[in-house]
């Protein structure tokens, strides 16, 4: 890979041990992909935050690069293991807490904005069509790639932190405009009503293209919230972190629909709620905000809490940012919620909070969120907003 008089004296560490060692690991990156440069980049997004996942070898090595490092472009985080303020509501033990906040420490350190969400283009971190950005959640990643129309790979959390400290990533992949044609025609055929529909199409859409990129035709009308909640199911279950939806995403409008073609109708939609639900009646746990809540799905969710208690037998989750949740409180949302016995987890979600043995079902509006649960040991059910409130309402699911 071609490097700059800069790009080697950076290699050469004359930047400091962080700069060296991120370079290290983007050349190394670029020369398996065969990447002919490096590529500016106008920000990042840094997953791989919680000490759940991250454990003491991981805190070890961000202490080590905060000694030195400071991130040269707008870096925001993925969410962490607890909501950083109310942690003890969330029943997060002190020994965890004192761990994820030394991890917190070390990315302050750094520079980099203690934003601690999945949807960072919802709070600040919004690219621009055609920017290059190094982001490393999925979700993020497609709807960057997808609905905005910048560029990036699905980078894991060290390349995404090598990215931030030289302010450039590698230039290849989804970097590239003609890896980013589309491989497979989805003609969507299927009626699609609640939120959770979306999930499933997600579900049904990278089971059937599998590391491919699909041109999506048939949908003429869809809100944010239900892309946001597409694109952290079409990834999760299989595609590339990038779809082309004719009419509605930028990029779509340079293609044509490739000859290879799927057809998914309403007994996709059926079949992926079967095999995303469990057969279980009981609900110990509800979330929703995966990814995180906007503030749209937050007053929904006040609106239909209002004058009615959650179940004593089953904890209920809200997981947004924090400016979300400060635009909830003024709005009067948070009260609602929090008097219907609703509890908010800023900073964290369902999938990186440690919840193993916590909960045995989770009822939930997201494909994404039950897949993570099911690794945490949890039966699953997802469903529309409205059945999850009533899940939440009566501990059992109907
Ligand atoms: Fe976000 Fe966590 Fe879901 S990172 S997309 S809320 S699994």
């Amino acid at each position: 890979m071609y490097l700059t008089k800069n790009e080697e004296r950076m290699l050469d560490g004359e930047e400091g041990y962080a700069v060296k060692k991120s370079m290290e690991i983007l050349v190394a990156l670029g020369n398996i992909y065969g990447a002919e440069k490096l590529v500016k980049i106008g920000s990042v997004q840094v997953a791989g935050v919680s000490y759940h996942n991250l454990g003491d070898a991981g805190l070890e090595y961000l202490n080590e690069l905060a000694k030195d490092g400071k991130v040269k472009v707008l870096t925001t985080l993925n969410p962490a293991g607890m909501d950083l303020e109310n942690w003890r509501k969330l029943g997060i033990d002190e020994e965890f807490a004192r761990k994820q906040n030394l991890v917190i420490d070390a990315f302050r350190k750094m520079g980099i904005i203690i934003s601690c969400t999945c949807t960072p283009y919802l709070i600040g971190n919004l690219p621009i069509y055609g920017e290059h950005i190094a982001w490393s959640e999925s979700s993020a990643v497609t709807f960057a790639n997808s609905v905005i129309g910048a560029k990036t790979n699905r980078e894991g959390g060290p390349s995404a932190l090598a990215a931030a400290f030289v302010g450039k990533t590698p230039c290849y992949g989804l970097h590239l405009d003609t890896n980013r044609a589309p491989d497979t025609h989805v003609e969507v055929t299927a009626k699609l009503t609640t939120f959770s529909d979306w999930g499933a199409l997600g579900y049904c859409v990278g089971k059937q293209v599998q590391n491919k990129i699909p041109y999506i035709t048939g949908i003429n009308d869809v809100s944010l919230d239900e892309l946001k909640s597409f694109c952290a199911s079409v990834v999760t279950f299989g595609s590339k972190p990038l779809f082309h939806m004719k009419g509605i995403t930028p990029e779509s409008e340079k293609h044509q629909p490739p000859k290879e073609k799927i057809v998914i109708d309403d007994s996709d939609i059926r079949e992926a709620y079967e095999a995303i639900n469990d057969d279980t009646e009981d609900i110990d746990f509800v979330c929703i905000g995966c990814p995180h809540a906007s503030i749209k799905e937050i007053a929904e969710i006040a609106n239909l809490l209002k004058n009615r208690k959650i179940s004593p037998n089953t904890e209920f989750w809200v997981a947004t940012s924090r400016p979300m949740k400060q635009l909830a409180d003024k709005r009067g949302y948070t009260r609602i919620i929090e008097e219907a016995g609703g509890k908010f987890a800023c900073d964290t979600c369902m999938a990186v909070a440690p919840l193993k043995g916590r909960f045995r079902t989770v009822a939930t509006t997201s494909a994404k969120g039950c897949y993570y649960s099911r690794h945490n040991n949890m039966l699953t059910k997802m469903g529309s907003l409205e059945e999850c409130i009533n899940a939440g309402v009566s501990g059992k699911w109907s």
